[in-house]
């Protein structure tokens, strides 16, 4: 039976690649940190399929201890602090999860066993400013978010790993990636929310900052089969992950509140306490490579993914 570690399994994209490697045949193994309550809402379905243990980023002995008692195939290391207006406030710590944390687990596999494969959860918010659309593997990086620069370096560790010691070490750059369970916190949650709030006469408006801000937004269920994709190759290698095809913030809001039969603009807000010290104006992904080599490509439409994530909160609100 093959075996995985997923370091991150009580987030987003943890809970759809254990649902997935489940349905696979994997014996998955999650690693979540010491919490005063217990935080496996999104997993809640899974508990019994899964086998969870106690570990951190910020502990390499923690990780070390993990991985001997598993001895994976495969690890995916989806933990992060991942939200970015968060990285600014802290700052340091975002370094130490999202960048020195890779390094922890690739150190981890380098003691414990070479032959495990490692998937590196990188991100499109490390090309920025951005230097060309749309962004492959060859555009350049110019992180604008303490996030940002601490995946730039979990990226290039990866790559340095690879080349260092013939790690198994793929980094894949997605897009964003949403779902109905997405945190609240992230803006198309917050606008499916919203709008579930709103045609349930919970809340009367919805604040908002950059609504021109242009994303890339796929659906985290199709995501998570091109990570898996990417350790089944013969070699290790790199991929952009996206749909090629980029939305505003504005875009995302008419169609949810359109969905529900109401006009976005009589209840959104600008607030400039969601601007960011520096934005990320435009992100559009190239797939071709993922496509070609991966033979990947998304299934869920974007317009899909916004009825799909306002139905959900509708059906949880009702
Ligand atoms: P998420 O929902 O925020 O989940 C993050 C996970 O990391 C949670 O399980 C969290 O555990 C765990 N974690 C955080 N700090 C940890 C620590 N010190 N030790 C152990 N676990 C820790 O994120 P996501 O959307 O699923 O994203 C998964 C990964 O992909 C992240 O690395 C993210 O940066 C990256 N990514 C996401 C997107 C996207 O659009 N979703 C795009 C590109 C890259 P708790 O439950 O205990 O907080
Ligand atoms: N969160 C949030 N809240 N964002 C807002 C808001 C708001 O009220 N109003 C406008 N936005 C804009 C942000 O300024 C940003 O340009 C865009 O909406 C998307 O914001 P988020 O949903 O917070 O995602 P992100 O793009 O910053 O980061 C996500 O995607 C990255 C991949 O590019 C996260 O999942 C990261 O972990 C991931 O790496």
């Amino acid at each position: 039976m093959k075996r995985a570690i997923i370091t991150g399994i009580t987030g987003q994209d943890g809970s759809y690649l254990a649902e997935f490697l489940l349905s696979r045949g994997y014996e998955v193994h999650g690693m979540v940190r010491r919490s005063s309550t217990e935080n496996f809402e999104r997993i809640g379905h899974l508990r019994s399929r899964v086998h969870l243990h106690q570990a951190d980023l910020l502990d390499q002995l923690s990780i070390i201890e993990f991985l001997r008692d598993v001895r994976p195939r495969e690890v995916y290391n989806l933990a992060a602090q991942s939200f970015v207006p968060t990285s600014w406030v802290q700052p340091v710590l975002t370094g130490e999860f999202t960048a020195l944390g890779v390094t922890r687990m690739l150190e981890g596999i380098r003691l414990v066993d070479r032959k495990i494969r490692f998937y590196q959860a990188s991100s499109s918010e490390m090309f920025g400013r951005v230097q060309e659309t749309p962004q492959t593997e060859r555009t350049p990086f110019w992180p604008r978010s303490p996030y940002g620069v601490a995946k730039v370096y979990g990226h290039w560790i990866t790559v340095n790993y690879r080349e260092s010691y013939d790690l198994f070490a793929c980094s894949g750059i997605l897009f964003n990636h949403e779902s109905p369970r997405r945190g609240k916190e992230f803006v198309t949650r917050k606008i499916s929310h919203a709008v579930a709030s709103i045609k349930r006469g919970l809340q009367k408006e919805l604040r908002l900052g950059n609504l021109d801000a242009r994303r890339d937004w796929g659906y985290a269920g199709d995501y998570v089969r091109a990570m898996w994709l990417m350790l089944q190759q013969e070699k290790p290698d790199d991929f952009v992950v996206a749909t090629g095809e980029d939305h505003t913030v504005r875009e995302f809001c008419r169609i949810a509140f359109d969905h529900v039969g109401l006009d976005w603009r009589k209840f959104v807000k600008v607030d400039r306490k969601f601007f960011r010290p520096a934005e990320v104006n435009l992100l559009r992904g190239n797939p071709a490579k993922a496509r070609r080599k991966l033979g990947w490509k998304r299934e869920v439409t974007f317009e899909k993914l916004v009825r799909m994530m306002v139905d959900a909160d509708l059906e949880r609100l009702s």
